[in-house]
């Protein structure tokens, strides 16, 4: 795609004037598409479909509504498959080397040995499926462990880019959905078709799209219009038509909303999306039994009183002397246990304007612990659970550290690696000798 080409070819251009590649390469993903491109629903078919299709639109302009042309049942995409689309203008081009914008995944050019994922969003740059980590587990040169790279995250197919299915889950685990069919598209509806409407009902049909609807700047549905679900996520009925068999979501996406600046370094102020509910309903669309009974969490995971002390006074592993006004740790979050889109669009944000814990009627979701793409850490967690140390003698643990117990730690990851996973906090985030965060909960140390 052109976009695309300029882009890297401004990059590369830009090398020689190394002050002015910054603003360039920022500038060019966000003045190709002045005007959005989904903006919350359906975006225009010949970027997406190899053929002009003449659809025959209802007054709603849904792809439900859409009488499908024979070439597009055969799924005549402008690409090898679903997710390869996607990643057209969703990978970060060659040489990208800051988070930016839309970008969700780092391209596998720049993932060499050493090279961590830059793009910082939210749900997680995929580029971590394709870094697998391995140490020494006596501390020697023979490497006995690993953290494959397939466990950091959700395998999406894409062979245009290098991603591959999992190679130790043929299903979701606790359901059913095949792993060799998970795209962007299981979870996202390409054609946004599912809305959010003044009385924050979900539904397929309705009032036509005006907007996104994920961000606190979003402007709220209204008798003129709807707006598009959290990050087009879909909803109940949701099954993409090339998947044969019974697998439809019965869950619609989470109330949420995204701060507008949400692919950035968080070492100064946390990106705070404010979770509102059913984040985990969602999640069990096709993960129907994971940690059925192991884990309070959703609807029946309210935080406890003790929980809320806890997560507000936490500052760091032994350290209990923080606020309720400044607790809040996107390593940690939470749902608020509401639907008002008014009190979300508040709490979101990106420069520090509300830090505030956790309340009444706060819950534990599942995205408390995982990333919804990936992560540097097995099973997508947003910690290393599995190591469970983070900070050691004030520095992140790393396999290039001189302190025995650091490198240990570390399994296989240099300190930079490590920081990146933690979205390039500084050391001092966290306190000097910084364990697991399930802590920030249950300070258990
Ligand atoms: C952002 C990319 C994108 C855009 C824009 C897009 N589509 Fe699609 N479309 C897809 C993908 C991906 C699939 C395949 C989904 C699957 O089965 O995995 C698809 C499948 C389809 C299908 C067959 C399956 C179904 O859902 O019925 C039809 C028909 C279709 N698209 C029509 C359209 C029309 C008409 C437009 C424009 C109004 C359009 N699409 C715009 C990405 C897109
Ligand atoms: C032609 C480039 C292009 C393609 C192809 C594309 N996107 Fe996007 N996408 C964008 C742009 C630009 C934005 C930000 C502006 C907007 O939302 O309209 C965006 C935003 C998004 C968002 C956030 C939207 C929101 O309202 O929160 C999601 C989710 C997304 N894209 C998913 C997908 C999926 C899934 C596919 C493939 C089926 C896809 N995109 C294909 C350009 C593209
Ligand atoms: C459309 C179905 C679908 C939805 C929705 C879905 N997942 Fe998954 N998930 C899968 C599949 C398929 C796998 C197995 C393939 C893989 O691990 O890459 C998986 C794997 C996982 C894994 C294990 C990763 C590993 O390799 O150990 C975790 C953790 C996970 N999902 C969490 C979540 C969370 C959290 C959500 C909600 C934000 C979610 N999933 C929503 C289909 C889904
Ligand atoms: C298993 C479900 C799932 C799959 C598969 C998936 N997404 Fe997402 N995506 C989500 C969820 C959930 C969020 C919201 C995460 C949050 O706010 O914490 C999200 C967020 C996003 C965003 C907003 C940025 C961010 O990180 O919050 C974009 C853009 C996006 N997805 C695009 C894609 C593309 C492109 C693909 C395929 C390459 C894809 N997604 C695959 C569930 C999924
Ligand atoms: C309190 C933290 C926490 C919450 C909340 C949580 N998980 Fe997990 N999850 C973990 C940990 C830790 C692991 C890895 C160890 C294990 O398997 O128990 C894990 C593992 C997984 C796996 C991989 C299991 C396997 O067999 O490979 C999946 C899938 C998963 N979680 C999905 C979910 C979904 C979906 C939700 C929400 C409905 C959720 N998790 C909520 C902490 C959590
Ligand atoms: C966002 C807050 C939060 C996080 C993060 C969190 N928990 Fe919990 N956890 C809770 C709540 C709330 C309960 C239920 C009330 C209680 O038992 O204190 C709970 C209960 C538990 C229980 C008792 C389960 C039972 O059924 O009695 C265990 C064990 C536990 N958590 C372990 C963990 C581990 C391990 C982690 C990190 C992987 C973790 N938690 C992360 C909030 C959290």
């Amino acid at each position: 795609m052109a976009r695309k080409q300029t882009l890297i070819l401004v990059c590369l251009f830009s090398v020689v004037s190394p002050l002015s590649w910054a603003a360039w390469c920022f500038e060019m993903p966000t003045s190709s598409f002045p005007k959005g491109f989904h903006n919350g629903g359906i975006a225009s078919c010949d970027v997406c479909h190899v053929k002009k299709v003449q659809p025959i639109f209802s007054t709603t302009s849904s792809a439900a509504a859409v009488v499908p042309g024979t070439e597009l049942q055969q799924g005549l995409l402008n690409g090898m498959d679903p997710s390869s689309i996607c990643l057209r203008c969703h990978s970060a081009p060659v040489g990208q080397r800051q988070p930016f914008g839309i970008f969700i995944a780092t391209s596998k050019e720049d993932l060499a040995a050493g090279l961590s994922p830059v793009q910082l969003t939210p749900a997680g740059d995929f580029g971590w499926l394709l870094k697998t980590f391995k140490w020494s587990s006596k501390g020697n040169n023979v490497n006995d462990e690993s953290s494959p790279g397939d466990s950091h995250g959700h395998n999406i197919v894409a062979r245009d880019y290098g991603f591959n299915p999992d190679m130790t889950n043929a299903l979701a685990p606790g359901g059913t959905y095949p792993a060799d069919r998970l795209s962007c598209s299981s979870c996202h509806d390409p054609h946004g078709t599912y809305r959010r409407s003044a009385n924050g009902s979900v539904s397929l049909n309705g009032l036509p799209i005006k907007s996104s609807g994920s961000y606190s700047t979003s402007p709220n549905p209204d008798s003129a219009g709807t707006v598009g679900t959290y990050r087009m996520l879909a909803g109940a009925g949701y099954q993409p038509a090339a998947l044969k068999g019974d697998f439809a979501f019965t869950a619609d996406p989470p109330a949420a909303l995204s701060p507008p600046d949400y692919n950035r370094a968080e070492t100064r102020f946390d990106t705070r999306v404010a979770y509102g509910s059913g984040m985990s309903e969602w999640c069990r669309n096709c993960h129907v039994t994971t940690h059925k009974d192991a884990h309070p969490m959703g609807n029946t995971g309210l935080l406890t009183t003790e929980v809320i002390r806890i997560y507000n006074g936490y500052r760091g592993s032994g350290s209990t002397t923080g606020s309720k006004d400044s607790a809040f740790n996107s390593l940690v979050p939470y749902e608020m246990g509401t639907r008002d889109y008014d009190i979300l669009s508040v709490i979101a944000n990106s420069n520090g304007s509300d830090r505030s814990g956790p309340k009444n009627g706060s819950t534990v979701m599942c995205l408390s612990c995982h990333r919804a793409h990936a992560s540097g850490w097995d099973h997508m967690t947003r910690w290393n659970v599995r190591s469970g140390m983070i900070v050691d003698q004030g520095a992140f643990v790393g396999s290039d550290s001189k302190s025995a117990m650091s490198v240990a730690a570390a399994q296989g990851r240099l300190a930079a690696e490590t920081a990146r996973a933690y979205y390039d906090r500084t050391s001092d985030a966290f306190v000097s000798k910084q364990r697991s965060m399930c802590s920030k909960c249950h300070a258990k140390d």
